[in-house]
């Protein structure tokens, strides 16, 4: 009796997590062949990140768990660019700009988190608005590079946030 329990349980956790694979799964197959910018692989992994996209059973669910893993991502941006400032590898040129990208990435975490508030009161003009100031503010922090023609030590990193950003907007699409 109670093997027969926790194999229903089991069965139902299995189907559960399924569900979200192939959720996750057909979202990026058509955020893909959709948008030359969104790679499948990246799309899939990025999505994963979030221990709440196992239980996701809709795209609203799928919405929210991305924008915390965009969140968790520029948090850790920030961790990075504290990390190379204190290390003084580069000169006082990129240290500004560094120091720039910092506000850059706070803000953007910020704005995530107000992009997570409006989904959940079922705002989605305040969504995107608030999604759109996250992307410019992380494209902000390239920016203040290029400008001083300096090559940004965290190119990488903000390509990241970039196109985690876009699966959002390729997600509020197919809602
Ligand atoms: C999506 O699923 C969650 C539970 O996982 C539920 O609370 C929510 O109402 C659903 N949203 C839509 C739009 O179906
Ligand atoms: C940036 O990404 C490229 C390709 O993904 C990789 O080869 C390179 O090592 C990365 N650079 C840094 C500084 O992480």
């Amino acid at each position: 009796m109670k093997f027969v329990a926790l194999f229903v349980i089991f069965l139902l956790l299995l189907n559960g997590f399924s569900t979200a694979q192939t959720l996750i799964q057909d979202f990026c197959k058509k955020a893909a062949a959709k948008h030359r910018d969104i790679k499948y692989d990246f799309c899939v992994s990025s999505l994963q990140q979030d221990p709440q996209s196992k239980s996701a059973t809709n795209l609203t669910d799928l919405l929210i768990a991305s924008i915390k893993t965009d969140a968790v991502k520029t948090t850790n941006v920030v961790g990075i660019v504290n990390q190379i400032i204190k290390e003084k590898k580069y000169g006082k040129d990129i240290e500004s700009s560094l120091d720039a990208c910092l506000s850059c990435f706070y803000e953007a975490t910020d704005e995530l988190k107000l992009t997570v508030a409006s989904i959940k009161s079922h705002d989605y003009s305040d969504a995107n608005w608030h999604m759109s100031n996250a992307l410019y503010s992380s494209e902000d922090c390239d920016l203040d590079f290029k400008q001083r023609g300096l090559q940004s030590p965290i190119t990488n990193e903000t390509n990241v946030v970039y196109y985690k950003i876009l699966i959002y907007f390729a997600l509020t699409e197919m809602l």
